[in-house]
């Protein structure tokens, strides 16, 4: 190569070289180009340094130092630059006192509460059997909430102990999902299939076990010729379906005024499957040893209600079941009281979530 040539190429280095501001790198990637640029394997200074070694002897003398110490300054503010977009970043992480190495805190995530996925699972269950969903005021008339259903004057459910009375009567707090078989069967023609999970208040002392205000679910069927096999039929499939396939109910004779014959139905208990042994030799303690626990209230519809409500009794057979949510959760979940499911502790709420159905 002549050296003119080899000059010329040096130069017109040199001057990029120099109108290189080295604070325009803002990153040190941005830098490490410019160094890849000038100074990589096939970078333009290297290149020119590459082509020293085809001059005169004489010409590489005088050049040769020339070069070197253009690369020796352009590293040298390359260097500098590093330093300064390091301790930048070391001095910034610092002052904010912020470690970003630890892992990102996670996003706090809000749950069903597990009163609303029992209900919604006992709802989808039945759901899948035809039923339709009904509402009903949480205020209720004197008639809807006891009249209708066959519940005398006299009846002490009806007794000031027991319901919250409001002052302009005859409304009350509804004392079950009950009244909602009167406004369905008042309003719609049979044949029909409801159920109706809703809210319930009575007048009751808060213990372990009890709460003024707790979770019903209510279901009817009216048709032509339903029996009392097939409310046995119905409870038997949606028990299983809810508790596990191995699960088995009993009917104890029972009463309430508006269903005739009436049932108090127990489900085997979930904890020791029905054995009433466990808990270290001292037998079962959510069954009371017995390998049963009490669940709901059932029975034939009363020729009484229909009459009350309207239907012909000669016409029209039913079957209906009331069943208490949080006691179906306490079993499902093993939850010892029934306070914690209102006191909002999120230690207790945090542990249920849509999986575990
Ligand atoms: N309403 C009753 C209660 O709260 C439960 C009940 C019993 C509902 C029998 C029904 C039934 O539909 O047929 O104790």
């Amino acid at each position: 190569m002549a050296t003119s040539d080899w000059l010329a190429a040096f130069e017109k280095t040199a001057a990029a070289i120099g109108a290189w501001e080295p604070s325009s790198a803002a990153t040190l990637s941005a830098l490490d180009a410019v160094r890849i640029d000038f100074l990589g394997r096939n970078g333009r200074l290297t290149e020119v340094l590459k082509g020293l070694k085809d001059l005169p002897l004489e010409d590489r003398k005088l050049y040769g130092p020339k070069a070197q110490s253009a690369r020796a300054e352009l590293e040298g503010r390359i260097a500098a630059r590093k330093a300064a977009l390091e301790s930048h970043r070391d001095l910034s992480l610092e002052k904010s006192g912020v470690d970003v190495t630890l892992p990102a805190s996670p996003a706090l995530r809000g749950r069903l509460h597990p009163v609303t996925l029992m209900m919604g699972e006992m709802t989808r269950v039945l759901g899948l059997m035809g039923y339709s969903l009904a509402e009903g005021p949480l205020v209720e008339t004197d008639w809807h909430n006891f009249e209708a259903l066959n519940i005398p004057a006299h009846h002490p459910a009806r007794d000031a102990h027991d319901t919250f009375y409001l002052k302009d009567l005859p409304t009350l707090l509804r004392t079950h999902t009950s009244p909602v078989q009167v406004r369905t069967m008042e309003k719609t023609k049979p044949p029909l299939k409801i159920v109706c999970p809703g809210r319930a208040f009575r007048r009751d002392a808060v213990d372990a076990s009890h709460s003024a205000v707790f979770y019903q679910m209510e279901c009817l069927a009216v048709g032509h010729g339903i029996t009392f096999a097939d409310l046995k039929g119905t409870l038997e499939v949606f028990m299983r379906t809810l508790l596990g396939s191995s699960t088995r109910i009993r009917f104890r004779p029972s009463f309430f005024p508006f269903t005739e014959p009436s049932a108090e139905v127990d489900v085997s208990c979930l904890l020791c499957g029905g054995q009433g042994s466990g808990g270290g030799g001292k037998g079962c303690s959510a069954c009371k040893q017995s390998g049963w626990v009490e669940l709901l209230g059932a029975g034939v519809v009363n020729p009484a209600v229909f009459k009350l409500v309207g239907l012909d009794p000669e016409e029209w057979t039913g079957f209906a079941f009331g069943i208490g949510i949080e006691r179906l959760a306490m079993m499902k979940y093993r939850i010892p009281d029934i306070r914690l499911f209102y006191e909002n502790d999120l230690r207790f709420l945090d542990q249920f979530d849509e999986d575990i159905l």
